[in-house]
């Protein structure tokens, strides 16, 4: 899950972090109170979970509360990256003297841990990496050893953080080193990092990206953070039904049974398409062991409301629930969707009770439903399909 950055600064001021907390409005009246109750210059700031939002017109710099009221007015209904703006963030204006980037992240490829840090200005920290290369710090961090105070000291003087901020940035760095380890995220971002007026070191902005994996057992509390209405509305919906589903960009709906299987499908699908007019998978759903009629039901009809669908491919391999079973589950779902169901269904079983599988779907006889008895085959039918509609 990706926070907004008023909830990544909340999880900053718990470890330590030094930020500027400010007050959340969803109202242009709200932001003027917030402004007036701080007095002197405030800063309006769009929040969605979206980049760019200064380049967008989505931080604004107001004198007065009048002006934060009509700066609010009109970021609140912006489009950002395709995104409304539903609330903003009110806070003192802190005029940065200087500006830095400061990361953790994972770093899958390596198996470790990734620190990068540049002083040389925050924002255009992609621009950096790519005029000046040398001024952004990629450190490694080890798993098991994480952010000592010495690590932290290092990765400081390595990144060359003025001599006056120093001791500031040692702790700063192990405070978002907490951020990142106890509240098991997989991002944590800071852009900028500002030198402020009298040397003080503060987190302007934060982006944090939660591991999903931990929240249910090791953070209940995280759920605070999930706002329904900011939700894709597609995966809100199948996470109600217990789904494994993520959406993704394409034009072909998939449906399969176990993570491995359902990667491999997409791949197949990605590879298919590039003969049907670049298509490609729309999503991500796994329906894990219990292919029953339900399921089979709330899946189809998670992905045929997706508009981009175009066709969908029904890849199952029967092992404890066998082929047969999951038929009857396709059969089951046409039934219970009835004439909602209305895009092309391509459907290659395999495994266990395969035939008798088969031979139901074939007496069903559905007129948008196609059997191909191969993964590749039934890829490439559902790829010429999407393309086709
Ligand atoms: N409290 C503040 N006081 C003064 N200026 C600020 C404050 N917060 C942000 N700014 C200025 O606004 C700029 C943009 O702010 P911020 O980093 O929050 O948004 P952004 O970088 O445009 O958005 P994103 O991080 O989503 O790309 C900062 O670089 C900083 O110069
Ligand atoms: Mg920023």
């Amino acid at each position: 899950m990706d926070l907004m950055e008023f909830q990544a600064k909340e999880l900053f001021a718990k470890h330590g972090v030094a930020t500027t907390l400010g007050v959340v409005a969803e109202t242009p009246e709200a932001a003027r109170a917030a402004a007036e109750e701080m007095g002197g210059v405030t800063v309006v700031k769009a929040q969605v979970k979206a980049g760019g939002r200064g380049k967008a017109g989505g931080v604004k710099i107001a004198k007065t509360a009048d002006e934060a009221e009509s700066y609010a007015r009109d970021i609140l209904g912006m489009e950002i990256k395709g995104l409304t703006v539903n609330r903003v963030l009110v806070t003192p204006a802190t005029p940065p003297v200087e500006e830095y980037y400061f990361s953790f992240l994972l770093d899958r490829s390596n198996r470790s841990h990734l620190c990068i840090a540049s002083v040389e200005g925050g924002v255009e920290i992609e621009e950096v990496a790519k005029t000046n290369p040398d001024a952004v710090k990629k450190i490694r961090v080890d798993a098991l050893e994480g952010v000592t105070p010495e690590k932290a000291a290092a990765i400081v003087d390595e990144a060359k953080f003025p001599a006056a901020l120093r001791d500031q940035a040692i702790e700063m760095v192990q405070a978002l080193w907490k951020v990142y380890v106890e509240e098991d995220a997989t991002l944590v971002e800071v852009n900028p990092l500002a030198r402020l007026e009298g040397d003080k070191l503060e987190a302007l902005d934060g982006k944090v990206s939660l591991d999903d994996n931990a929240s249910e057992v090791r953070h209940p509390d995280h759920e605070q953070f999930e706002i329904r209405e900011e939700a894709d509305p597609l995966e809100a919906k199948a996470k109600d039904k217990g789904l494994n589903y993520v959406k993704l960009d394409g034009q072909v709906g998939i449906i399969g049974n176990g993570a491995g299987l359902v990667m491999s499908t997409l791949d197949v699908v990605a590879y298919a398409g590039e003969a049907h007019g670049g298509v490609k998978p729309a999503n991500f759903l796994d329906i894990g062991g219990g292919a029953n009629a339900q399921v089979m039901a709330d899946g189809l009809d998670v992905i045929i409301n997706d508009p981009q669908v175009k066709s969908v491919f029904v890849n199952v391999f029967g092992g404890i629930t066998a082929c047969d079973e999951v038929a009857n589950g396709i059969v089951g779902a046409l039934k219970i969707l009835g004439d909602e169901e209305s895009k092309p269904l391509v459907v290659r079983l395999d495994g266990n009770n395969v035939e008798e599988g088969r031979r139901i779907l074939d007496e069903f006889n559905h007129p948008l439903v196609t059997q191909v008895d191969t993964m590749d085959g039934a890829a490439d039918k559902a790829a010429e399909l999407a393309h086709q509609a």
